[in-house]
């Protein structure tokens, strides 16, 4: 939630800080901001709306300077207005400062500095902060030092970047929890809440700690502790790849990643999975014998990410027989979890950054249990904050609507369940052998649902105007069925709700006249009679079918409006390919509509904020 960015070298400092924030645009798109200092005066311009209308604004009236800080918004406190927008500057107008976080106690310090005569334009928690560093630099007339001693009173989660006219080519920076990193590139330097708005240019970074704060000129970077010692760093080569980042001949990004799919898996097969049909987690430090003392994990998660905890979830109980909880994040940490010292605790995030699920990590911690993430982003904060952790390998996911980080976050369940039951001695050779060879099919059977997208294309048309979804499935495909239904709500805005499909009929079913598209995930597993009977009771009260089923079945699409094939393969791996279609399906509604997908309204794809 909310990018920021921030450049000190030669090159053109407008054209450097939108090109890094159209990179953050996936971290809120309700208003975007530069500030500069531009011939000694501090020049900001901003506007509401998404990084073009800001490009527009900065093509009638320009700015460069030596430095400058942008700002991408995901609005938090006041609404989403030009007035809103960062960057924010004190009453003399000499400061301008870009957050990302929120600030806790910005009320009492509102309250406090008004009293003492400062004038608030802004609805924001943001605006205190130029504000209280204006109040202390008059008591020293030392602005480092005004930093220091004004982040101390800064209650909640920031980091924040700030040009001052006293220091035309400097900009000042603080971090405490909001993420922020420093990139080094040739006679240039970068911050920003993530290394990928400011690649290729950087060529080194250094992830600033909680704490730390400091400045960065086009020569490096000054850095700080709390205390005010400043604290030397090593930076580390950055290995993303520009080409990445872009839509690589897509439409959009959410399409892009529905399609690579098959290559991340292949990836991710190879990696794990060596020639001898052994698991291996090379980044993980946790030893086998700690893995062999489990005897509960608690997993916690949010959104996408928590519907591939309940596949986890049993994966973990089938494979590797270890009692296993998924919690939501939010839900997680004030539920006051009981955890004993054999707890593993488990948090899954794509981004690395997610609020709640950074809180339950902390929480674990507080409780003295272990704690693995599994994150795509190994430099984030979540990452850095647990024992250990497992790179997810999905590569950088833009898309606001998750995609490939779900089937790559429940291949790495399932492989590290199968590592836990490798531990435990659970399976037999021959068994774990056939499960391999299967794993090693799935990305195949994803291009060949991928090749037949046009059936979903076309299925899409009858949808434009529908209200209402509902998603059934059971076991694996339970999650799948909660998947697919906040696809469709985040990117086509229909109201879907997902359901386990025995829980129906206990209320939901209600629900359903003629006009209710239901999705039923029906493919050949051990509860497929189950999930027929389900279906039945949903078209004796004329809901209308669109099933996902194995090849070869003929049962449910005799009883279905609509029918997609997927190739066989064992119940575990159902999730991973049954919810390609769903995912399909959102993106086409989506597109039917008139929708953007890659930027659905109200949402961002880093929720930093609990
Ligand atoms: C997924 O499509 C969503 N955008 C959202 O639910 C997301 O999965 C959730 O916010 C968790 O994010 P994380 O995986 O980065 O922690």
């Amino acid at each position: 939630m909310c990018g920021i960015v921030a450049y000190a070298g030669p090159k053109s400092v407008h054209s450097v800080l939108l090109v890094g924030l159209t990179r953050l645009e996936y971290r809120g798109y309700d208003s975007a901001g530069i500030a500069t200092i531009d011939k000694g005066e501090l020049e900001v311009r901003k506007e509401k709306g998404k990084i073009k209308e800001l490009e527009d604004l900065l093509k009638l009236y320009p700015i460069e300077g030596p430095a400058g800080i942008g700002h991408t918004r995901w609005a938090t406190h006041g609404q989403p207005s030009k007035g809103n927008a960062h960057p924010h500057t004190d009453c003399k107008n000499r400061m301008a400062l870009v957050h990302n976080g929120i600030i806790e106690n910005h009320h009492i310090l509102r309250n406090e500095l008004t009293a003492k005569g400062h004038l608030f334009h802004t609805d924001t928690d943001t605006e205190v902060i130029p504000h209280l560093i204006e109040e202390e630099w008059k008591k020293t007339g030392d602005l480092k030092e005004a930093i220091r001693t004004s982040v101390v009173r800064l209650e909640g989660r920031y980091s924040f970047c700030l040009v001052h006219d006293e220091f035309p080519d400097t900009v000042f920076f603080a971090r405490d929890g909001s993420p922020l990193v420093f990139g080094q590139g040739a006679g240039e330097t970068f911050l920003a809440s993530d290394i990928l708005a400011v690649i290729p240019q950087a060529k080194e970074q250094f992830i600033i700690e909680n704490g730390q704060w400091g400045w960065i000129n086009k020569d490096g970077m000054h850095l700080f502790d709390a205390d005010g010692t400043e604290v030397t760093f090593e930076t580390t080569k950055i290995t993303m790849q520009v080409s990445e980042l872009d839509k690589g001949g897509y439409e959009h990004f959410m399409l892009k990643e529905i399609y690579e799919q098959p290559d991340m898996l292949r990836r991710i097969i190879e990696r794990r999975m060596d020639e001898k049909g052994k698991i291996r987690f090379d980044e993980m430090e946790m030893s086998n014998d700690f893995f062999g003392r489990v005897g509960r994990i608690l997993v916690t998660s949010a959104g996408t990410s928590w519907h591939a905890g309940m596949v986890g979830k049993i994966y973990l109980e089938r494979f590797a027989r270890v009692a296993t909880e998924v919690d939501i994040s939010s839900e997680f940490r004030y539920r006051n979890p009981i955890a004993e010292g054999d707890t593993l605790v488990m948090a899954i995030s794509q981004s690395g950054e997610t609020a709640d699920t950074l809180a339950g990590v902390h929480e674990a911690k507080a409780k003295f249990c272990r704690v693995l993430s599994l994150v795509n982003r190994t430099e984030s904060t979540i990452a850095h904050e647990s024992d250990a952790h497992i790179d997810l390998m999905a590569g950088p996911e833009i898309g606001v609507a998750s995609t490939k980080a779900y089937t790559a976050q429940i291949m790495h369940l399932l492989f590290f369940s199968l590592m836990m039951s490798g531990v435990r001695w659970l399976t037999e050779k021959e068994d774990r052998e056939e499960m391999f060879q299967e794993i090693r099919m799935i990305p195949a059977k994803i291009e060949a649902i991928l090749e037949k997208a046009d059936e979903i294309k076309e299925m899409a048309k009858q949808f434009k105007t529908t209200k209402d979804f509902v998603f059934l499935g059971r076991h694996f495909n339970h999650p799948t069925a909660l998947e697919g239904a906040l696809k469709l709500k985040e990117v086509s805005y229909i109201h879907a709700s997902g359901y386990a499909g025995g829980e129906f009929k206990h209320g939901p079913i209600a629900l359903i006249t003629d006009e209710v598209p239901v999705v039923c995930l029906a493919p050949k597993t051990e509860i497929y009679e189950k999930m027929v009977s389900n279906i039945e009771e949903v078209r004796s009260r004329k809901g209308k079918i669109l099933s996902i089923v194995t090849e070869g079945d003929e049962t449910v699409p005799a009883m279905s409006d609509f029918c997609f094939t997927i190739p066989n393969c064992p119940d575990y791996l159902t999730p991973i390919l049954s919810v390609i279609p769903l995912q399909l399906l959102a993106y086409y509604v989506a597109l039917e509509r008139g929708c953007e997908p890659d930027q659905p309204r109200n949402l961002a794809k880093s929720v930093t904020v609990e």
